[in-house]
């Protein structure tokens, strides 16, 4: 089937129509005229592969890395850096007004310093019996086997190298690795790889984690997102919702009176603790909790919030959460989201809830994929 790709939607795929379907177009670029081979039919929903490019669109570029299109890691190479800001800018826009009817004012997507070997954390798939390690292919739990992924800050490259030619412990599956200004930490660990304990400098505050526990993948971006994030806000109180080991947790602490942070994660929690401890800050109650669990108690005891920022996994906040939040009515919101398509669920509600988008801008957190990184102010 031959079809043009007319944009890219949220997801990353191209979309196209022919013979009356609405054709979903993996790995592809806007203007490309390609032959498509269906690889999964749902009604009138046809989801393809690209089996040749016969004309590139103007966006099209040669991707670089020689595992792409199986590695399940990259889905956004073939477009040029340009381009794949300008598609996730419309990812947003479209996830905010298709599933929330929310218009979105003026914004850009703000790039990442490096579009390549940016990323300082990663997950790496271990197959026992194929000896592989890597990312999962496209759309498959089989192990792509990468000597040299394109994306790794070069420190995690190294790391890489050597665990590849390390003998993995059979029933390691997966190992977590992050790092930060020096060192890795790798989780489990074996043969002298350990969970040591990493530091990370940004905007002034120090920050220890290790690869237990949450940290931001594009650390070259973190002085943006936090000056955009915070801006100028202060007062008495604000709560870090969703807090890893208090990114946000440190500056807010020296902006407002009084914080609370809430995390699930206990050794997130742990680091938090001692990274506030480290800073003399002592005006924070870092709390072990979902956020669900604990904001339906804090919201009955009718507290006074004037800030709230919350930064959930890719699933959003949960309804209990929003609902407490509404309950708390402070003065101002900053949502810190990765994935726009539950960000605009999540906003539709506090919409209806009496909260109005001040402003939103886009970081490109995950250059190389379609996966963006939305901050929104909201206020009341
Ligand atoms: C996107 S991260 C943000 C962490 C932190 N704000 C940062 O920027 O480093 C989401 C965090 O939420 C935590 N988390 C996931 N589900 C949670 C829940 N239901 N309640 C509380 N924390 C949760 C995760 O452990 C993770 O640390």
């Amino acid at each position: 089937m031959l079809v043009e790709i007319e944009r890219i939607l949220p997801g990353g795929v191209g979309l196209a129509h022919a013979d009356g379907k609405t054709i979903f177009v993996s790995l592809s670029a806007t203007g490309d005229r390609v032959r498509v081979s269906i690889d999964r039919e749902q009604g009138n929903l046809l989801f393809a592969s690209v089996a040749e490019v016969i004309a590139p669109g103007p966006d099209r570029i040669e991707p670089p890395c020689p595992y792409f299109g199986r590695c399940g890691g990259c889905d956004f190479q073939q477009l040029t850096y340009q381009a794949q800001l300008t598609a996730k800018a419309d990812i947003i826009k479209d996830c905010l007004h298709r599933i929330a009817k929310l218009e979105t004012p003026d914004f850009g997507v703000v790039p990442s310093p490096n579009a390549w070997h940016y990323r300082a954390r990663a997950t790496w798939q271990l197959d026992p019996e194929q000896q592989t390690i890597g990312y999962y292919e496209r759309g498959s739990r089989r192990v792509c086997d990468v000597a040299d992924c394109a994306v790794l800050v070069p420190e995690l490259q190294k790391t890489l190298e050597r665990v590849r030619d390390t003998q993995r412990p059979d029933q390691v599956k997966h190992l977590d690795v992050v790092t930060g200004d020096s060192g890795t930490s790798l989780a489990p660990g074996f043969a002298g790889f350990e969970a040591s304990e990493v530091t990370l400098t940004v905007q002034g505050e120090t920050y220890r984690y290790n690869a237990e526990a949450f940290f931001q993948i594009n650390q070259q971006l973190l002085p943006e997102l936090l000056e955009y994030a915070l801006g100028q806000v202060g007062g008495e109180t604000a709560l870090d919702l969703y807090s890893g080991v208090g990114l946000f947790t440190l500056p807010l602490a020296r902006r407002f009176k009084r914080v609370t942070a809430v995390e699930s994660n206990a050794i997130a929690t742990r680091f938090a603790r001692k990274n506030l401890g480290n800073a003399g800050l002592e005006n924070v109650n870092v709390v072990t909790d979902t956020v669900a669990d604990w904001i339906r108690s804090f919201a009955v005891k009718n507290r006074r919030v004037d800030f709230v920022l919350l930064d959930p996994p890719r699933a959003g906040a949960e309804s209990a959460v929003i609902k407490g939040i509404l309950d708390l009515r402070p003065a101002q919101i900053c949502y810190v989201s990765c994935d726009p398509a539950t960000l605009a669920r999540d906003l539709k509600k506090l919409v209806a809830g009496g909260f109005r988008i001040e402003s939103l801008c886009g970081f490109d957190m995950f250059p190389q994929t379609h996966h963006v990184e939305t901050v929104v102010h909201l206020f009341r």
